[in-house]
């Protein structure tokens, strides 16, 4: 059988070395039923200092996560604890990564995954039947169709459920018994319908506070999780480190021969922390627009520009190329913050461009494609 190359492969496939090497050299006390211990768990997010041994081999742990390192360490002390984790934030902060990052440290596996939506039910959540079996023999076990809450507290492993809160209050709320007695019943099966979980069991959830938000969330469900906010990065030069190295993660996923260009993706950077921050570096207000400008955005943006100028230009990063794609990020969620944009450019584009030159200035020239 040929190989399938997975198009997006999950953490534990991805870092599969890296979490092999943790779990040969760790030493740390582990809580029940846990891969690698919270030491463990700690270094694969935030990288480890000097290469591990792996038969032989030197491995480097590689930092995933930038910004707040006690952030982790709560996180992971929450779990730890068996407590739900929910990771709130802006939209591309990263709440998604690291919820995956958490759940294949932990129990190997990143893709037990309930995703919230206005249309999430209750059954979607616990359990739904195979419907044809259901009939034919009534509710047996194998006519039950596991969620994957059910299947995380029947094995032990974590249950991540995104964007919570965009699931109906109600419907939030069939988690309240399970994460505080730890047991689901399944009145079906009679006395034997009560399912226990076992250890290692636990719920990482993420929620955007854009999104009809955390406030709408009942205080008895909010009471059975820790509540971590997950920020934006904040240091400039950091944010052009993650698009570049993200876009290369891509780059090598596809079959594009091109590097990433640091001046541009510096100029990326900074464009999208100043549209955020409302402020540039230079101390000018700016008038903020009402879309994300989130690193995940930024590095969306990059990629898309890179992918033209491979596809279409001579394989250097086209300036015009990105601000029309930083136009469509602009544009996502007011058609009329064009003129916000527009003004950036007039004003702080222009100071940058006569100051520093160079790629500045072909991006400042681009501001043509702002219409
Ligand atoms: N602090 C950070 N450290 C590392 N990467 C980050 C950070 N913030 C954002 N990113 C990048 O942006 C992406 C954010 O995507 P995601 O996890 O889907 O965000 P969210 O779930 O918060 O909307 C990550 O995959 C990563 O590439
Ligand atoms: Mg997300």
């Amino acid at each position: 059988m040929s190989e399938i190359k997975a198009l997006k492969p999950t953490v534990e496939i991805l870092y599969a070395e890296e979490l092999a090497a943790l779990e040969a050299n760790d030493d740390g006390p582990k809580p029940k039923n846990w891969r690698l211990s919270p030491k463990a768990v700690r270094t694969f997010i935030l990288g480890s200092s000097k290469p591990l041994k792996l038969k032989r081999k030197n491995v480097n742990v590689t930092k995933k996560f930038y910004g707040d390192d006690t952030l982790i360490e709560r996180c992971i002390i929450t779990l730890a604890g068996n407590r739900g984790l929910m990771l709130v934030g802006e939209p591309g902060t990263a709440k998604t990564m690291l919820s995956e990052l958490l759940s294949a440290a932990i129990c190997g596996c990143s893709t037990n995954t309930i995703q919230g939506t206005a249309g999430t039910t209750e059954d979607m959540i616990k359990y739904t039947w195979n419907y044809a079996l259901l009939l034919a023999k009534g509710p047996v076990k194998e006519a039950l169709v596991p969620s994957p809450l059910y299947i995380g507290m029947q094995k032990g492993i974590i249950t991540r459920f995104e964007e919570i809160t965009r699931c109906p209050a109600e419907v939030q709320d069939s988690l309240i018994s399970v994460l505080s007695d730890k047991v689901l019943n399944i009145p079906e099966f009679g006395e034997e319908g009560l399912l226990c979980a076992s250890s290692g069991f636990n719920v990482i959830a993420t929620a955007n506070t854009r999104d009809r938000g955390v406030n709408e969330m009942s205080s008895a469900l909010k009471r059975r999780f820790n509540f971590e906010t997950v920020f934006p990065i904040s240091d400039v030069a950091l944010e052009a480190k993650i698009i570049e190295g993200e876009v290369e993660k891509l780059i090598k996923n596809s079959n594009i021969d091109m590097e990433v260009d640091r001046d541009a993706a510096e100029i990326l950077a900074t464009t999208f922390h100043e549209l955020r921050e409302g402020i540039s570096s230079e101390g000018s207000r700016i008038d903020k627009p009402s879309a994300v400008m989130s690193t995940a955005e930024a590095v969306s943006v990059y990629y898309q520009t890179l992918m033209s100028s491979f596809y279409y230009g001579d394989s250097k990063i086209d300036m015009s190329t990105m601000v029309q794609n930083i136009l469509g990020s602009v544009l996502k969620e007011s058609r009329e913050d064009v003129d916000k944009l527009r003004s950036y450019f007039n004003i702080v584009v222009k100071g940058k461009s006569t100051k520093m030159g160079g790629n500045w200035k072909d991006f400042y020239e681009a501001k043509k494609w702002i219409k």
